[in-house]
């Protein structure tokens, strides 16, 4: 296991440990919802936004319990976001982080009020005290969040580019102007959410904050960028999803425009200059510069 692996393990653990006292499961026949959030919540995932939100807020001094809401909700929000991406009607998928998916282990419309309950409670969690003790900050960090999952310029107009592109017959030239935006909205913009809140939190001046967006920015389409080389080139134990399905949905991905060679070319530079960005937070930043590595030489 390399270094940023063992630190990720262990907040993952971390994180995981304080999910439980996020749910309590109602009495009544409700209770199936609020099963299904919490199935989708606890099989697996790599947990690098809250990891983000939490490396991030640290370069400031912010401690695990400051910066847990934020990073909690942020996960709740990024699941929903699987749970939808995984119905039939969008990439139709059985496997999720090496489980059933959602909607394989309960039913379609149990998936469905599962998904948006995660998305409610994801905000209902960043207006708690807890996450920000001013209540100024914490009104930023919730219409920044509502930005970055939404529908303009938003990780929802992301999904909808990314379910129209399927549809293109030819991909053009105009697809390699598309194709760097659909990556920044559907994947760029949470990544770059969880870097954002990490900025607000530890109280970042302008000139920081830019430098970290300007790295998010940047691992957030190699994220992508990897996601989609991991579609074609995978092992499906290790990822936890069904592969080869991109190019069979005519999805237009980095790897299908440019080929893998070339597709891994531009992640890595997006990884060296994101690295680049980090320069003025010195030793600190040790943890967010191996995390762009690891972003795009994971094996899952
Ligand atoms: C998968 O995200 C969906 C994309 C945005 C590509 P992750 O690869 O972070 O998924 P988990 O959270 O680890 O399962
Ligand atoms: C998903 O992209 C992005 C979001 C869920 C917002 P993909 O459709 O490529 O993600 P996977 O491969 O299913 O995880
Ligand atoms: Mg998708
Ligand atoms: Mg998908
Ligand atoms: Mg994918």
């Amino acid at each position: 296991m390399t270094k940023i692996e063992e630190v990720l393990k262990n907040y993952s653990q971390r994180f995981n440990q304080e999910i439980a006292r996020f749910f309590n499961f109602p009495e009544g026949d409700e209770k199936r919802v609020t099963q299904a959030m919490h199935y989708s919540l606890t099989r697996g995932g790599k947990r690098l936004r809250p990891f983000l939100v939490y490396e991030t807020s640290g370069l400031f001094g912010v401690d695990f319990e400051h910066s847990i809401n934020t990073a909690m909700a942020l996960e709740m929000l990024h699941t929903y976001s699987l749970i939808h991406d995984d119905l039939p009607a969008m990439d139709n998928d059985d496997l999720r982080r090496g489980f059933p998916t959602c909607h394989k282990q309960f039913d379609e419309a149990t998936a469905i009020i599962a998904g948006d309950g995660l998305l409610t409670y994801a905000f209902e969690i960043m207006s708690y005290p807890q996450t920000a003790e001013d209540p100024k900050m914490r009104c930023r960090l919730i219409e920044m969040l509502a930005q970055a999952a939404g529908a303009f310029d938003g990780m929802v107009s992301g999904q909808m580019l990314d379910l129209i592109a399927s549809t293109y017959t030819i991909h053009n030239n105009d697809a390699k102007d598309i194709i760097r935006h659909i990556e920044e909205m559907k994947t760029g913009r949470l990544l770059r959410y969880a870097v954002e809140a990490g900025a607000v939190l530890g109280k970042a001046s302008p000139a920081q904050t830019a430098d970290l967006i300007n790295y998010s920015r940047k691992i957030g389409i190699a994220f992508q960028i990897a996601d989609d080389i991991l579609d074609a080139t995978g092992n499906e134990q290790l990822v936890g999803k069904t592969l080869r399905k991109d190019t069979d949905q005519n999805k237009l991905t980095f790897v299908n425009l440019y080929g893998l060679d070339m597709a891994k070319k531009i992640a890595d530079e997006l990884i060296e200059g994101a690295v680049a960005d980090l320069s003025s937070f010195g030793e600190k930043a040790e943890n967010l510069r191996l995390l762009a590595h690891y972003i795009v030489d994971r094996n899952h």
